[in-house]
């Protein structure tokens, strides 16, 4: 991982994913290091964030680094200048980039561009640091991943995309539920079938909830509108209507089935409050294990675990 950029969870090995949620379980239990002494991220944000900016920002201090925010009404790509123009400035002045933002593209350009690593932290395709922490979560609720089974329900969208990449390469099967028209990307699906056929897992698309839960180790959804896509809201609220996870769709998972969300929810619409606040959900556990996995991924991007193990051996 060193040195190189993520842009896509199919830009990590299983291997990679394996150590880097090892690495991520240990330094949960002993936080401040100064593994990352002097090095400086900066956050490029198109878009708001709550979890994603404040989990890489805490995780930089603890670590000994420091960050720079730029906000969506400073950044102006493609406006102000071109991705290529920011991304070939920054990258003589920080170490490491994360950006979130609308198009694919841009995060791509910046990558392209930028002699420094490039996070992706959310774009209208994938939102990688998301599956990771979502997988490091599942890891810690059940011991393990390989031959469990991840429900999606709901909008094939760029939480879907990366979570269906990351379990198919860590031998999870991967059932998702989504209307017509909201389906996960013909290519991403190609990817996950190839990924699960190495793993002898599968990749089991439906448009009915209720099947898609059918021996489900964890629930999981998003909401129905993601950032940029207000205006269809009232739209997709009416199509996503048979999609809301409730607790009689709970029910039909495995008894110990646990529900995860990458946050913000929409209570009432994709999952009800019942469920959300219920004993099984685990939103709040992935929300902060998106500090602890990006520790692990930044000290691997900057070469810091080095220093983080010769100085715990
Ligand atoms: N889950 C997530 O990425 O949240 P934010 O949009 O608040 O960063
Ligand atoms: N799918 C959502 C995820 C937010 C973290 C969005 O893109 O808005």
């Amino acid at each position: 991982m060193k040195g190189k950029d993520l842009l896509s969870m199919t830009d990590l090995s299983s291997e990679e994913i394996r150590v880097m949620i090892s690495d991520a379980v240990e330094m949960k239990s002993d936080k401040w290091h100064n593994i990352l002494d002097r090095k400086i991220l900066a956050l490029v944000f198109e878009k708001p964030s709550l979890r994603t900016r404040v989990s890489f920002e805490v995780a930089m201090r603890q670590l000994g680094g420091h960050t720079i925010y730029l906000s969506p009404a400073e950044v102006g790509l493609g406006k102000r200048e071109s991705a290529r123009d920011a991304a070939s400035v920054l990258c003589r002045l920080v170490d490491v980039i994360a950006a979130r933002t609308f198009s694919h593209e841009t995060v791509a350009d910046m990558a392209r561009w930028s002699d420094v690593p490039v996070i992706n932290a959310l774009d209208d395709v994938e939102h990688p640091c998301q599956a990771l922490a979502d997988l490091m979560t599942i890891f810690e609720k059940k011991g393990d991943l390989h031959g469990l089974t991840v429900s999606y329900i709901g909008d094939g969208n760029n939480v879907a995309n990366s979570l269906m990449l990351g379990c198919t390469m860590m031998g999870v099967n991967f059932n998702i539920a989504s209307p017509a028209g909201y389906t996960v990307p013909e290519s991403i699906l190609t990817t996950a079938r190839e990924y699960a056929e190495g793993m002898n897992t599968a990749v089991f698309c439906t448009d009915k909830p209720s099947e898609a839960v059918r021996d489900a180790d964890v629930v999981y959804t998003d909401t129905w509108t993601s950032m940029g896509q207000e205006e269809e809201a009232a739209k997709r609220r009416e199509l996503f209507a048979g999609y809301q996870v409730t607790t009689k769709l709970m029910n039909q998972a495995k008894a110990d089935a646990i529900f995860m969300h990458c946050l913000p929810a929409h209570h009432g619409e994709e999952v009800t409050s019942e469920v959300f606040y219920s004993p099984a959900s685990v939103v709040f556990d992935q929300a902060e294990n998106r500090m602890h996995i990006q520790k692990a991924l930044l000290s691997q991007m900057l070469g810091g675990l080095d220093v983080f193990f010769r100085r715990h051996k």
